[in-house]
């Protein structure tokens, strides 16, 4: 597993842009408090990107929305509040405690009726599922990426929106024997973003995740 090293200055200028410019509501605190609480790894999308996924939403005009990992449905919020009337975002999770915890949270920000938490490996999940989907977040196990883009072809049309996160992992790319478990995988799956279904973009970040990316694309 790669070590995420977020420096001193990257997490100040992020707290400042997040408390200037994003402006969490105590909705995303609170589920960010009881991750915390809970003891779940603190891997959720920092608060800035957390703000990019709900503006995509927004942008994109997106009506149903598919998220793949869930944690503690602190990216699930930020997307399910961007959702217009009669929207409805699709969260798949592997661990029912996670799940437990995200439907709570979900729940406390006003959301259970438009969020539906899906407990279970998502490849399972995914095969239950009808599209089409508007937007989809990949941000789950980094060994299935490419498995999960391929499901958003299927689930998606073309011009579907799909997002995928730690497209950068500390720069791993370039040296992935540094994180045999997951390196491969998450190259494996920007060769596939860059091939003909997808056209597609990296956007680097350095924060309080460390110095990752997310891809953004668009199927064809
Ligand atoms: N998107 C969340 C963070 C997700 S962390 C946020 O930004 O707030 C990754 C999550 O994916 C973890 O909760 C993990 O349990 C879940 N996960 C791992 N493998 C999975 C699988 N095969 N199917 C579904 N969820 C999985
Ligand atoms: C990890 C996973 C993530 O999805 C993330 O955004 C950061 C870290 C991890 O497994 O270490
Ligand atoms: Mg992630």
């Amino acid at each position: 597993m790669i070590e995420h090293v977020a420096h001193p200055e990257w997490i100040d200028v992020e707290r400042w842009l997040t408390e200037t410019v994003v402006k969490p509501g105590p909705e995303h605190e609170r589920a960010l408090t009881t991750a915390q609480e809970r003891g779940m790894p603190p891997i959720e999308v920092q608060p800035t990107s957390g703000k990019l996924l709900s503006l995509l939403v927004k942008i994109s005009g997106a009506r149903r929305v598919l998220e793949i990992g869930t944690l503690a449905g602190f990216s699930s919020i930020w997307m399910g509040q961007a959702l217009p009337e009669g929207g409805h975002l699709d969260t798949c999770e592997y661990l029912p405690e996670h799940a437990a915890i995200a439907r709570e949270n979900l729940a406390e920000a006003g959301l259970q009726d438009r969020v539906t938490v899906h407990v279970g490996p998502a490849l399972d999940t995914l095969a239950t599922l009808t599209g089409p989907y508007d937007l989809v977040f990949i941000d789950a196990d980094k060994q299935n990426n490419s498995h999960y883009l391929q499901w958003a072809v299927r689930l998606g049309r073309p011009g579907t929106v799909v997002v995928l996160d730690n497209a950068v992992w500390e720069g791993a790319l370039l040296e992935p024997e540094r994180d045999p478990a997951n390196a491969p995988s998450i190259v494996e799956s920007l060769e596939l973003l860059g091939g003909p279904l997808f056209d597609a973009t990296v956007v680097q970040t350095a924060g309080s995740k460390g110095w990752d990316g997310f891809a953004l694309a668009i199927v064809r």
